[in-house]
């Protein structure tokens, strides 16, 4: 008699395997990933007036775009071009279609059909200008890792008791501002061996996709390494020159904005250096095709504010002196986890600090606050270093409007953000929308750097041009004024304090020294019409 048993054949036993191997697939399909795109970003890697990098993760594919909005009806765009190439970092992998002999300042409409045929959502970026006439805006800020948690419990400040609430909100700003572009200073995530670094950058990428404005509108990004980046991280996620150090020429000549590595030793890494070196020099001829301005941005700062982090030596000898050489105006720094916000200064002549410098300085900005745990200062209240115009400890990034004529910097904290009404304009070089929170030092809540001089403004309003002399002076200091004015004269010494306020209105005015002021000294010029003139003075 034979088993019921020997009913079960090979055979049978495959097709019954097969059977419920089909059955799995049915009852899993919906979880299984494959066959999307997804995390999508813009990098800046060429000139931004005529190519774009659009990455993503997930499924390979090819991106469709055009000038004009075809939905996701991918048929109908002009254009397609496939991933050029692949990067792999941390457990992820992505696609990076490179677009180039783009129209400058224009808007493209672009979708991404994968190898399956799955096609994404209609996202849409605009490319920069190639007239340095065009104004441009721009956000540059950095670090918006986590904070450390033991047993799931922050032990580092976030406020709101979750960093990454905090860069969420950055993110949520970034889409209602339509910045040109953002010049992000590194450290994106934690990236350590007490962290799961794949969900990290999960995270990071899924932040990032709420920095997309509701029309689909995507923002390019310079992206900079910083030392939570392992080396090739940000050329494997994002695409940017391999080595990682890099300078774009922005709107024709407008801007040449600066990416250092400061994982780069300053000084002993040469290829670096000499870079910077060559390329400064090249574009300081003196020639029409210098660039109008020269901005730079790295993580680690020269002379940082919190964490002990002092000075690094090397990027004072080997970087501010060539910075103050050629001209560079303006330093976006991160890795401090605080703000600071400098006057024009230059390093002293042992390079052991800044000193201000009016005339000749750059203004230095920072410290990485895109969410990140925040720090205490190091130098408050009466040891505050006499080059900070102001402080703090809070959460923002730093918007930056640049000229021909003048550079417009802003603080903007993330706070208040349902009440900040999303600007709709894709206009190059366009200001802040309605509702915006801007940090408000007692000096001004902005600095404007001119062609010819440097000056503080509460408002956007045109300088009255003064001279101040004689520098140095015994006590008497004269300041007369292009055209008539009225204000207040207030003279503060190198820590900060006020030594002589005066009142004045005409078209000049001579400020007493003797009571108080001696040595160097800065003379604050506010006029009523609301703009604040920085002038360094000396007295024997
Ligand atoms: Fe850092």
């Amino acid at each position: 008699m034979k088993s019921t048993g020997s009913n079960f054949t090979s055979e049978n036993f495959y097709t019954m395997n097969t059977k419920l191997l089909l059955l799995l697939l049915v009852i899993c399909s919906p979880f299984l990933s494959f066959g999307l795109t997804k995390q999508y970003c813009l990098t800046l890697r060429d000139d931004p007036a005529t190519t774009m990098v659009i990455g993503w993760g997930g499924d390979n594919g090819t991106v469709h775009y055009g000038t004009t909005d075809e939905g996701t009806n991918y048929t109908a765009y002009p254009n397609s071009h496939p991933s050029d190439r692949t990067g792999n970092a941390h457990g992820h992998t992505r696609h990076f279609s490179r677009l180039t002999g783009l129209t400058p300042n224009t808007i493209y409409y672009f979708v991404i059909r994968d190898d399956n045929g799955v096609v994404t959502d209609r996202f849409k970026f605009k490319t920069l200008s190639d007239d340095p006439n065009v104004p441009l805006s721009y956000i540059t800020g950095g670090d918006s890792r986590d904070g450390f948690k033991v047993l799931g419990i922050y032990v580092e400040d976030c406020p709101s008791g979750n960093c990454l609430d905090e860069r969420r909100e950055g993110n949520e700003l970034v889409a209602k501002i339509r910045p040109d572009f953002v010049a992000f200073n590194g450290d994106f995530v934690m990236n350590q061996i007490t962290s799961n670094t794949t969900n990290e950058w999960d995270d990071w990428f899924d932040d990032w996709q709420l920095s997309i404005s509701q029309d689909g509108r995507m923002y390019p990004m310079v992206h900079t390494q910083g030392n939570h980046e392992d080396n090739q991280d940000v050329y494997n996620l994002f695409d940017i020159p391999q080595e990682e150090y890099y300078a774009l020429s922005l709107h024709g000549g407008l801007l040449r904005l600066y990416t250092l590595n400061s994982e780069l030793n300053a000084c002993t890494e040469a290829n670096q250096l000499n870079w910077l070196l060559n390329d400064l020099q090249l574009h300081s001829s003196g020639g029409s095709t210098d660039p109008v301005w020269k901005f730079a941005q790295y993580h680690i700062p020269t002379y940082g504010m919190a964490n002990d982090y002092g000075l690094v030596p090397e990027q004072m000898t080997c970087w501010v002196n060539l910075f103050e050489q050629f001209d560079v105006r303006m330093v976006s720094e991160s890795h401090g986890h605080c703000t600071k916000w400098s006057h024009p200064c230059v390093a002293n002549s042992s390079e052991s600090d800044f000193e201000v410098d009016t005339e000749n300085g750059i203004v230095y900005i920072g410290e990485g606050q895109w969410g990140a745990p925040h720090r205490e200062l190091d130098f408050a209240g009466a040891n505050q270093k006499p080059y900070i115009r102001d402080q703090d400890v809070f959460d923002n990034f730093f918007y930056i409007q640049v000229k021909q004529d003048s550079t417009i910097i802003r603080c903007v904290k993330f706070e208040n953000i349902s009440n900040v009404v999303a600007s709709t304009s894709d206009e190059l070089g366009k200001d802040l929308p309605t509702g915006i929170t801007i940090w408000s030092p007692s000096n001004g809540d902005r600095v404007i750097l001119t062609n010819e001089s440097v000056g503080l403004s509460e408002q956007d309003t045109e300088m009255n041009p003064t001279s101040v002399y004689p520098i140095p002076a015994e006590n008497i200091v004269n300041v007369a004024f292009d055209k008539h004015d009225e204000g207040t004269i207030e003279v503060y010494d190198a820590l900060g304090k006020l030594c002589v306020i005066e009142n004045y209105s005409g078209t000049s005015k001579s400020v007493d020294l003797t009571p108080v002021c001696s040595g160097v000294s800065y003379m604050y010029i506010k006029s009523e019409n609301g703009s604040v003139q920085v002038h360094k003075i000396v007295k024997r």
